[in-house]
């Protein structure tokens, strides 16, 4: 490991809800309480939550409780809004500025040890045209930074929506990005995206099209049957998503407890 090396966890779609009541027959507090022991043990920079932390619609006592768990938790983290997440609760529980806040959208990027990370925000079902001016500007302005370092030229994207459909059929056909034409077309314009991470499909799957990696990650409460029409639990292990950034390669994996 470099010193500029970036290790980075993924956890996402969590579904915490506003008690201690199961959802849907599983002890989603307790899976996620797992998981981040698991992943406590690791040597990470920073751990993402990649949105849908919420039950059903951004319950507050759901946030409340996610916040007072994290606060043993040994490294920094970043929240994202999914499409059962509330922007407005999530700042005010987690104590966060507005200042990542847009119109009403959340979208920000990180710079750690001089490696950029770009999050956008899926939760109304659309990237909005404001959003997508913004990441072609920050693409821009890094690269006429950094016209000659490719390190720094890259970036790692991270959306709870996949930016495409990804053949699962049931997600697909009544959970998809509503804008995704327009999204990718916008993310073609960028080689310097290559990896892209999402959620919401409660799923591990990598599709790639063109130059780009579109990763889903597993959720920490459930995962949804890829090849069924209808809605069906494939299996309800709790899984999470590795990222590991060394040099100029990007390794990705996803383990279960
Ligand atoms: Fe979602």
């Amino acid at each position: 490991m470099k010193l500029n090396d970036l290790v980075l966890a993924q956890v996402t779609d969590m579904h915490i809800g506003a008690s201690n009541a199961k959802y849907r027959g599983i002890d989603v507090r307790q899976q996620f309480i797992n998981v981040l022991q698991r992943l406590a043990k690791k040597p990470l920079d920073l751990l993402v939550l990649s949105g849908d932390l919420a039950a059903v619609e951004g319950e507050p006592e759901a946030y409340t409780w996610i916040r007072r768990v994290l606060t043993t938790f040994p490294y920094p983290y970043v929240i994202m809004a999914g499409n059962h997440d509330h922007v407005w609760r999530m700042l005010s529980a987690f104590d966060l500025p507005n200042t990542d806040v847009s119109l009403g959208k959340r979208y920000f990027s990180r710079l750690i040890k001089g490696r950029r990370l770009l999050f956008l925000d899926s939760a109304s079902y659309r990237v909005t045209k404001q959003q997508l001016e913004w990441l072609s500007g920050q693409l821009v302005e890094s690269k006429n930074k950094n016209p000659k370092s490719k390190i720094q030229e890259q970036v790692l994207l991270f959306i709870h929506h996949p930016p495409l459909k990804c053949e699962c059929q049931f997600m697909d056909e009544h959970h998809a990005l509503q804008n995704l034409d327009d999204v990718w077309q916008v993310l073609e314009q960028f080689p310097q995206i290559k990896p892209i991470f999402c959620g919401h499909y409660h799923a591990e799957k990598t599709v790639i099209k063109n130059d780009k990696f579109v990763h889903l990650t597993p959720s920490t409460a459930f995962q949804i049957d890829t090849e069924t029409a209808d809605f069906s639990i494939l299996h309800t292990k709790p899984g999470w998503r590795l990222i590991e950034w060394q040099g100029t390669q990007v390794h990705t994996y996803v383990e279960y407890l």
